[in-house]
């Protein structure tokens, strides 16, 4: 196992990804958030550092613990985790300001070429010397004096120390970043760290994976009643698949009709659970409750307020019925949890953390089991498929908890919900049917609180607009209109204003993310 430690850097997740990818687990922590003990028992067989936003030459911008450099692992340090790597053993980073020296200052951004002069373990079988490799560089700062010990591996125009290494301390330290694709062998670098310099056998997989979680999960529960919330998508679902390969009937799912799911949705979850799962659930239909109090309301956040609010109650009701359960599960995933530190310019640290709706009430007397907490995605979806779930199932788009109330700016009537769930389901049969759910992260039509005039038959309508939504995304942070062809559009523009009486007006929203968001509210 390797441990990362994360100084900020928007790509330090890759850094993971890669690693799972070549068959090796990992956790990524916070480069501040564990005790030299917690590394130590944690027990790695190779650190590495992230990159990170701050800069080593400014006063109170982080280091790694001394330990990392104690341990008597392999360490590698990429971009920031480098430079503070260099500077903690003795090396020298500088910035360069192009202003005062009047050169480019050595900054590099994009793509960049290295020479690689040296050979070392960490390049067997990948790279000879007299190699030129294309990289991704993003950095202002750069090392101008190695520690002593180190040697340089390979160089570019703007980093003389692009890549250097201690072979005999095993210690690598690179300028640019292996973990992005536009790196294309940036991978293959990794896997030569965590294979050939620290040891690891490669042999990790979801099916190693899902063994693993079901023992700790025994081990951690023990005899214990667990009550898991479902809201139908893929991350709490494979929680509870999972949660009851580990301990059968100690387990109750909690489903709440929020009466804001798309059609027919409530009763797949709970023909899927009830019926083919065979895990006792309770069916909370609490739509009536939802919809009442959100009667009138047309704010987007005091929306989502009310939602949330009235998610945890019903919820809380529900889990006094099931008695003596002493843990909750959840499906949060990495994503959900990281915690992305930011550097204010000084000491300080801010950590922003994400809330989702269904989040735990304050002075819930449950203990939480978790254990998706260090997955991504599609590496969910993996599990799922490890588990024997149908790959449809877990293949499904995101949706979001406050469910179709945020896919109606304005007001939000029964009749409103049931034109969109019309709309929504010509959509994604369509997009079914031309073969391309899969291609795309997430579509769904948007009813707009807007009516236009028409022409239908000989009469005049005036009726709803809508937009379809449908974006490309690795993880929903940033995202990219999908590029449908015209006679799609037209199809479903056709087949949603003949078919779903109140729209009469079908729009495509091309905007991505930022400047958008994937919702529209
Ligand atoms: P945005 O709209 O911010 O959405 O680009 C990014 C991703 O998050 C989902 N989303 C939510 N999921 N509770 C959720 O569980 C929410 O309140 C919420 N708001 C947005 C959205 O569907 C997309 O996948």
């Amino acid at each position: 196992r390797i441990l990362i430690l994360d100084f900020g850097s928007q790509v330090t997740q890759l850094i993971a990804r890669r690693l799972r990818e070549n068959g090796v687990y990992c956790e990524i922590w916070p480069f501040n958030a564990a005790s030299d003990e917690r590394i130590y028992d944690f027990g790695p067989k190779g650190i590495i550092l992230s990159g990170g936003p701050a800069s080593v030459t400014d006063a109170g911008s982080p280091r790694a613990p001394d330990c990392v450099f104690a341990m008597g692992v392999p360490v590698f340090g990429i971009c920031y985790g480098q430079q503070t790597m260099v500077e903690q053993l003795g090396g020298k980073v500088e910035s360069h300001h192009a202003e005062t020296d009047g050169t480019d200052g050595g900054r590099e951004f994009g793509r960049a070429h290295i020479d690689i002069v040296t050979a070392s373990p960490i390049t067997d079988g990948l790279w000879t010397v007299s190699a030129k490799e294309q990289v991704w560089m993003s950095h202002g700062d750069r090392v101008t004096k190695l520690p002593a010990g180190f040697s340089v591996i390979g160089q570019s125009s703007g980093a003389p120390y692009a890549f250097i290494a201690n072979d005999e301390r095993r210690f690598y330290g690179v300028q640019f970043h292996p973990e992005v694709v536009h790196t294309p062998h940036g991978g293959q670098l990794l896997k030569n760290f965590t294979h050939k310099i620290c040891g690891c056998s490669g042999d990790w997989t979801m099916e190693s994976f899902r063994d693993e979680m079901i023992a700790k999960i025994r081990k951690q529960v023990g005899k214990e009643r667990v009550i898991c919330g479902l809201s139908g998508g893929v991350d709490s679902s494979v929680t509870a698949v999972l949660l009851h390969e580990a301990i059968g009937d100690q387990l109750t799912c909690i489903y709440v009709d929020t009466g804001l799911m798309r059609a027919n949705e409530s009763q797949q979850v709970v023909s899927l659970f009830r019926e083919h799962y065979n895990i006792p659930l309770i069916h909370e239909d609490a739509s009536d409750l939802f919809l009442t109090r959100l009667a009138g309301v047309s704010d987007p956040e005091t929306k989502r307020k009310i939602i949330g609010a009235s998610f945890i109650e019903v919820f809380d009701n529900c889990t006094a019925r099931v008695g003596d359960a002493a843990f909750l599960a959840q499906g949060t995933l990495y994503p959900d949890v990281i915690e992305s530190v930011s550097f204010t310019g000084g000491p300080s640290v801010t950590i922003k953390s994400h809330h989702n709706v269904g989040g735990l009430p304050e002075g819930m007397k449950f203990k939480l089991v978790e254990p998706l907490r260090e997955l991504f995605k599609d590496e969910v979806r993996a599990l799922g498929i490890a588990l024997g779930m149908h790959p449809d199932f877990v293949k499904r788009h995101p949706f979001p908890g406050p469910g179709l109330a945020i896919r109606i700016p304005g007001e939000i009537t029964r009749e409103k919900l049931d034109i969109l769930r019309k709309a929504d389901t010509i959509y994604l049969e369509e997009i079914r049917s031309h073969g391309l759910y899969d291609a795309i992260w997430q579509a769904f039509v948007v009813l707009l609180p807007v009516r236009t005039v028409g022409v239908m038959g000989d009469g005049r309508t005036y009726d709803y607009a809508c937009a379809l939504r449908a974006v490309t995304s690795t993880d929903g942070m940033t995202a990219d209109y999908f590029p449908f062809d015209h006679s799609f559009l037209g199809k479903v523009a056709t087949r949603i204003i003949n078919e779903v009486p109140g729209i009469n007006r079908v729009t495509y929203d091309i905007t991505s993310k930022p400047p958008g968001t994937i919702e529209w509210e």
